[in-house]
């Protein structure tokens, strides 16, 4: 790939369901090393943008490519090797619920058939629970974990790839605001240390004030604004400021 290549680009992208025209020209570039967020009303698309991106939900026309390749023309094998440099945390922190914090984290690895000897899946395990501070935490249930730390293990799993690129829905959503802050702190965090591209959708905007080196607004399935968080809050345009109240 070029190095000036961007990390993900987006062009002209639209989705329908039936008649519900949710993405209607969506026009998108995410350099390296960025973090861009992503406001919009509940229902207006944003978590369809991000599974388009990955390959879950097909966009009826337009342009997607992911780090330089087109995804829609990869067969399953090539989609995979995309998948794995993309790290997701949803909004419900989808941990499976049967498995020891140990057996989630190991999951990703499994999955992508990475052939790693039993000491380096461990190194990688304990690596990722010392990043979000949860060590401790290593052989517990999730039953047995409040919501931020639940949400601290869906971060260390998605990150246990070193993914290059970040998509995170919602991910402070339904935690209490100090709470939500350490998982913010935790993001940044990360994304110093691994160089991390990000797509964040967030309604919380401490979350989008301290991550977003750009910000997107998504209003009737178009980027209807772009800007900092300070020139997006200076704006008179009351759509725009309406996310800021
Ligand atoms: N699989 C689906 N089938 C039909 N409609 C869907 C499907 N997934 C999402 N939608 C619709 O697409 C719109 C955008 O959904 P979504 O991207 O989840 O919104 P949000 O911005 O809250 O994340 C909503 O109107 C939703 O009802
Ligand atoms: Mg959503």
């Amino acid at each position: 790939m070029d190095t000036n290549e961007p990390i993900i680009e987006i062009s002209h992208l639209k989705k329908s369901f039936g008649d519900n025209q949710v993405l209607k020209g969506i026009d998108f570039t995410l350099s390296k090393n960025e973090t861009v967020v992503v406001l919009g009303k509940s229902g207006c698309g944003k978590s369809i943008l991000i599974k388009c991106i990955v390959g879950l939900v097909k966009p009826d026309s337009g342009l997607l490519k992911v780090l330089g390749k087109n995804i829609f023309e990869l067969n399953q094998h090539q989609l995979d090797m995309i998948r794995e440099k993309i790290g997701f945390v949803f909004q419900n922190s989808a941990l499976y619920d049967s498995m020891t914090v140990r057996e989630n984290l190991e999951f990703p690895l499994r999955k992508h058939n990475k052939k790693k000897s039993l000491a380096e899946v461990n190194e990688l395990v304990k690596e990722a629970l010392i990043n979000v501070g949860l060590l401790d935490a290593i052989n517990m249930m999730p039953s047995e974990l409040s919501g931020g730390m639940r949400k601290r293990v869906g971060l260390a799993r998605s990150l246990i790839l070193k993914p290059e690129i970040m998509l995170y829905d919602e991910p402070t959503t339904g935690l209490d605001p100090i709470t939500a802050k350490e998982i913010t702190g935790l993001m940044l965090k990360m994304q110093k240390k691994y160089n991390i591209s990000s797509i964040v959708i967030s309604h919380d905007m401490t979350c989008a004030r301290l991550t977003a080196n750009r910000m997107l607004v998504l209003i009737d399935g178009i980027f209807y604004a772009q800007g900092t968080f300070d020139e997006l809050q200076k704006s008179p345009d009351e759509k725009i400021h309406a996310f800021f109240e």
